[in-house]
């Protein structure tokens, strides 16, 4: 794999999305035009579409719009500037909520609540939910975790990935990408597509402090030949209207989450409940909920005050607090 170094040199340099020649590059980072061609191979293989002509050099089309850790934390919020004091931007990582994660095992002391976040450039490991693989192609999507202590414990953060939705959408929205919608628990779409999904981690004791690792996926503009590997129909924001660069965007995500995460530890998933109806798009469907391998067909009724899906069927009305849904019907 390459050194992160190098990645992140050659990523500034072809953001351009200009020509660049081999003895260029080479110059930059010390090394011959064949040791750039090696470099130039591995970097596609890292998901980048590089094109090589001859006597031209390499550009990357399009150019690329790479994450910036001081240009994210301009970009946040007053308060959010002040709660996050390590915002880290890696290049290539398995996946951001692992990284989190030891974090969390090796950084984070008792008392300490947190302050921390992760985003990567791409992830050879995405994790979605249930088990299933995040496509994360390099430097065309958003992938971020943040780390946030519950004193409460694990009672507190119920609802608490549907509240992290709610902000999702608050954000794409404030960006110009009208029409996203949450589908139960929290699937972000916009039309019949899934643009963004959330996995939340957690680690603690059911009674002590627990600490959440949130993590969030968007897609900003993904390229046909990774978009083949996604299972469901996807879309992304540069589909439906979202210019914004990725440094805005990450930002913008990262202060509507630690706003939401102020709100819900002082009234639970209740104080996002208005703003989760403003974005449920189930509601009225007739839809078959996967709960653990059991498969419960009815017509969603909306969701109670803890998040669980209010489900009418056939034999009266049901709760489901975990699941997954499909539409039978989406009209
Ligand atoms: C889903 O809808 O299945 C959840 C997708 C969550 C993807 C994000 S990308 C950042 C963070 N790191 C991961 O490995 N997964 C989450």
């Amino acid at each position: 794999m390459l050194k992160s170094v190098t990645v992140t040199a050659i990523v500034k340099l072809m953001a351009d999305g200009q020509f660049h020649s081999g003895s260029e590059i080479g110059h930059l980072l010390g090394l011959s035009r064949a040791a750039v061609w090696k470099i130039m191979k591995s970097i596609r293989e890292n998901g980048i579409s590089v094109e090589a002509v001859n006597g031209k050099g390499y550009r990357v089309p399009g150019g690329l719009d790479p994450l910036d850790a001081t240009v994210i934390c301009q970009f946040l919020s007053p308060d959010a500037r002040r709660y996050f004091t390590q915002i880290e931007v890696v290049q290539v990582i398995e996946s951001t909520n692992t990284r989190a994660s030891e974090y969390v095992r090796n950084v984070m002391v008792d008392g300490v609540a947190g302050g921390y976040a992760c985003l990567a450039e791409q992830q050879t490991h995405g994790r979605g939910r249930r088990g299933r693989t995040w496509v994360s192609p390099f430097g065309r999507s958003v992938y971020l975790s943040v780390v946030w202590r519950f004193e409460a414990g694990f009672s507190a953060i119920q609802g608490l990935s549907l509240a992290v939705g709610v902000s999702v959408c608050e954000v794409v929205e404030s960006l110009g990408g009208g029409g996203v919608w949450l589908k139960w628990p929290n699937d972000i779409y916009h039309g019949q597509q899934k643009l963004g999904g959330i996995l939340v981690d957690v680690a603690g004791d059911a009674d002590g402090s627990c600490i959440a690792v949130i993590g969030v996926g968007v897609n900003a503009d993904i390229p046909e030949d990774a978009g083949a590997e996604i299972d469901k129909p996807w879309t992304d924001m540069a589909k439906i209207g979202v210019r914004a660069d990725r440094n805005l965007v990450a930002s913008r995500l990262l202060s509507g989450i630690f706003e939401m995460l102020v709100v819900f530890e002082r009234e639970g998933f209740v104080g996002a409940l208005p703003a989760w109806k403003r974005f449920d798009g189930l509601t009225g469907k007739a839809v078959t909920v996967d709960v653990g391998g059991v498969a419960i067909n009815g017509d969603v009724a909306g969701i109670d005050s803890s998040g669980a899906l209010i489900l009418d069927t056939s034999s009266g009305r049901k709760l489901c607090s975990a699941g997954e849904v499909s539409i039978r019907c989406w009209s």
